[in-house]
């Protein structure tokens, strides 16, 4: 390749990777589908992130796993049996404990598979795990790859006009190491493939594992010469305890650029409604300079908390009132029409 082609290749994929000023359409927070929008369709299918897109989603997130031939596909589990017929099609292939590991398949194989709405089996019976979104069994889905969904985000880019990010997770990397694979690099390498390289970019790189977002941070983008905004996923445990607090999230901010907590995790135990207060995670990390992007908002009755009156409510108490930066949602659609009623 000349040096001028490489100059045109360079401009093209930062086109189409999309710089960040047009971020967030000037709403009060950041729409990100989570696994799509997934309160419609089987989370992490094509069709999903298309209903993701056309709602108005700011970002649409990826979470990713490896397969045996070391592709990166777009699935939330480290196994295939929780979204997918693999037993019925490879009934022989489980591990001792029951379950169909990615890693165990190639994508090849994986590509055979159905995907549905996610499932658990009680007593032999199979019950949907959201009983009145889309219907198991029905349709046709497919695995897909993450370059595959990053070529229909930016496609769509390129015939909208409009620059929706992507935001992808890398699911356990510890896990991933003992298996002999490193997600990280893998998953570094495809977005430098695709034009993600620095901070100005629409993405987000998100893991809970501390230890491997240092890890990116420190050596591999130094090295790939990448700098993304990496944002830092918490759970209330034990685990991500050193990290509250002012002291904690200076720490974070070392680096992170955000903070994915779990709703639980923002809703203070001295609340008494209707006077719900938050913990001081948000303002900590704001002082610290890191946003603060909670999961997982959904409209089920069962998966709000009591005291909101509707999904409208319990969006004003984190946007409005606690003043996050952003939400992960099953339903973009209901999301964007809140914030877009808000204006
Ligand atoms: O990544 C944010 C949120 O998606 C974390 O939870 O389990 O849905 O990946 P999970
Ligand atoms: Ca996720």
């Amino acid at each position: 390749m000349t040096v001028l082609n490489q100059i045109v290749l360079t401009v093209a994929l930062i086109v189409i990777a999309g710089e960040v000023p047009a971020e967030n359409n000037n709403r009060d927070a950041l729409v990100i589908a989570h696994r799509g929008a997934s309160g419609y369709l089987p989370e992490h299918t094509l069709a999903a992130k298309v209903m993701a897109y056309a709602q108005g989603s700011d970002f649409i997130e990826q979470d990713l796993v490896m397969t045996k031939d070391d592709e990166l596909v777009v699935l939330h589990d480290r196994y295939l049996d929780t979204v997918t017929n693999v037993a019925a099609v490879y009934p022989h292939r489980s591990r001792g404990d029951g379950r169909y590991y990615v890693v165990d398949f190639t994508l090849g194989e994986i590509q055979r598979l159905s995907v549905s709405e996610r499932f658990e089996i009680e007593n032999g019976v199979v019950k949907a795990v959201f009983d009145k979104r889309f219907p198991l069994g029905k349709s046709s889905f497919r695995v897909h790859t993450f370059a595959a969904e990053i070529e229909l985000v930016q496609g769509l880019n390129q015939s909208t006009g409009k620059s929706v990010g992507i935001y992808p997770e890398m699911k356990s990397p510890a896990y991933h190491h003992i298996e002999g694979k490193d997600i990280a690099s893998a998953t570094l390498k495809v977005l430098q493939q695709y034009g993600y390289t620095d901070k100005t970019h629409q993405v987000f790189l998100q893991c809970f594992e501390a230890k491997e977002l240092r890890r990116i941070h420190d050596k591999l983008m130094p090295k790939m010469r990448m700098d993304l905004r990496l944002v830092q996923l918490m759970e209330p445990s034990d685990e991500y305890a050193w990290m509250l607090g002012q002291k904690g999230m200076r720490k974070v901010a070392t680096y992170a650029d955000g903070i994915g907590p779990s709703i639980d995790s923002l809703l203070s135990t001295d609340s008494v409604p209707p006077d719900i207060k938050a913990t001081p995670l948000i303002n900590d990390a704001h002082a610290a300079g890191l946003v603060v992007h909670p999961y997982t908002f959904r409209r089920e009755r069962d998966q709000m908390p009591p005291f909101s009156t509707d999904y409208a409510d319990f969006l004003r108490l984190f946007i409005d009132e606690f003043g996050v930066d952003g939400v992960f949602t099953d339903f973009p659609d209901l999301t964007v029409q809140f914030l877009e009623s808000n204006e």
